[in-house]
């Protein structure tokens, strides 16, 4: 056992389901760093116990502070989560704060950051969609902006960064921390019961996460959707999990009843990680738009059809097994019919997705600060 001395502070923020995922590894790794210490702040972005807290007790993370921001518009979220931030980092001067990812309380996070005096490190850092309508787009570049420690976890990044004019010693491939948690759970995610409970077999149904404002904001497009799920439903079961974005869109445009009336379907709740990871590892063929499962999928090297024009991660297309999809619905159920008879797009596992990023992140960070 290492005992430590005086210790310099990484203060980590965290404060979406996608967040929660990539710094599960953070305090178990840091025990073997004696000069480091790390702290965990949720702030309260998610709030669900099956968006928030089932991922904490999975992981068995405890947030050493939680900020607790009511729900609201994007603008009060960042606000909120500022002014409790600041508050914390004056009050525990940490020698850094992290910042994962590209929700807003990635952005929130970077700003206090910079008026505080506090060097900063981002994880994720570097990916561009190139399609500044995401709102993500947005939080990445400005994030970027504000970041003396760039971790990257896939070639695109490195050089995304270098060409915005960011310095190649603050540079760093380290891999994907995501994956260290994907590594860490295996045993966790292959015992889970999901398909059991839900009657499903394996290679025998379709796994679906949609919830991205450019899809789920407009009635054409969800009612598009709906009619892919009809035609897929055809050929296998779907199993879709939920996003409560989702839900309440599908609600407000009155399509909400359609969609649980489909034989077939099976629609629940957001899952817990092990759940989740399951059905990804089991499923015949993954529809998504979401960022993070294109590279759990690229990983475990199942098809994924990512239902957007662009992606922030393109390593998961050029060496994954992940193909993008823009919403052309006169091609989809051709490509989808084509990987359902087994037309299968051969992926492999991108450079440095090896469960270790976690530790090469602390290992730079204890010379670095
Ligand atoms: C956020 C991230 C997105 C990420 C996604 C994963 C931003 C800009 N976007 O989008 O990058 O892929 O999380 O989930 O940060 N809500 C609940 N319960 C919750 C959480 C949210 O009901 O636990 C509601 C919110 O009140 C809001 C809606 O769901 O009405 C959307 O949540 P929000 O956190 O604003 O963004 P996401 O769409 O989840």
């Amino acid at each position: 056992m290492i005992v430590k001395g005086a210790t310099k502070k990484i203060l980590i923020v965290t404060g979406t389901r996608p967040n929660f995922v990539k710094v599960t590894q953070f305090k178990k790794v840091v025990a073997s760093f004696p000069d480091l210490e790390v702290e965990i702040v949720h702030t309260g972005q998610h709030y669900d116990q099956n968006m928030s807290q089932v991922f904490f007790e999975q992981f068995g993370l405890v947030p050493d502070h939680f900020l607790n921001i009511p729900a609201g518009t994007p603008v009060n979220q960042i606000a909120g989560i500022m002014t409790g931030l600041e508050n914390l980092v004056n009050q525990l001067k940490p020698r850094l704060l992290m910042v994962v990812g590209d929700v807003n309380s990635t952005l929130a996070g970077a700003i206090v950051a910079n008026k505080t005096n506090t060097p900063l490190a981002h994880v994720e850092s570097g990916l561009r969609s190139n399609d500044r309508s995401m709102p993500e787009e947005i939080n990445r570049i400005l994030t970027d902006e504000l970041t003396q420690h760039f971790f990257v976890t896939e070639e695109s990044g490195l050089q995304n960064l270098l060409s915005e004019g960011k310095k190649q010693e603050q540079i760093h491939f380290v891999g994907n921390t995501m994956i260290d948690t994907l590594v860490a759970f295996e045993h966790e995610i292959a015992a889970d019961d999901i398909l059991s409970d839900l009657g499903v077999s394996s290679n025998d149904y379709v796994l679906m996460t949609i919830h991205r404002p450019a899809t789920v904001d407009f009635p054409e497009k969800l009612k598009e959707l709906l009619g892919l799920i009809e035609w897929v439903l055809k050929k296998q079961s779907v199993v879709f999990p939920i996003h409560p974005r989702t839900i309440q869109n599908l609600r407000k445009f009155g399509l909400y009843d359609q969609l649980v009336a489909m034989p077939g379907l099976h629609l629940t709740d957001p899952l817990g990680y092990f759940s989740f990871q399951k059905l990804v590892a089991d499923c015949s063929l993954i529809l998504t738009d979401s960022g993070g499962i294109q590279e759990e999928s690229t990983f475990l090297q199942k098809p994924c059809l990512t239902l957007r024009p662009n992606t922030e991660r393109p390593v998961t297309i050029t060496i994954g097994s992940n193909e993008l999809i823009a919403d052309d619905w006169s091609v989809i159920p051709a490509k989808i019919d084509a990987i359902l008879n087994g037309q299968l797009k051969k992926g492999s596992v991108p450079p440095l997705w090896d469960g270790r990023a976690t530790q090469r992140i602390l290992e730079v960070l204890e010379k670095r600060i």
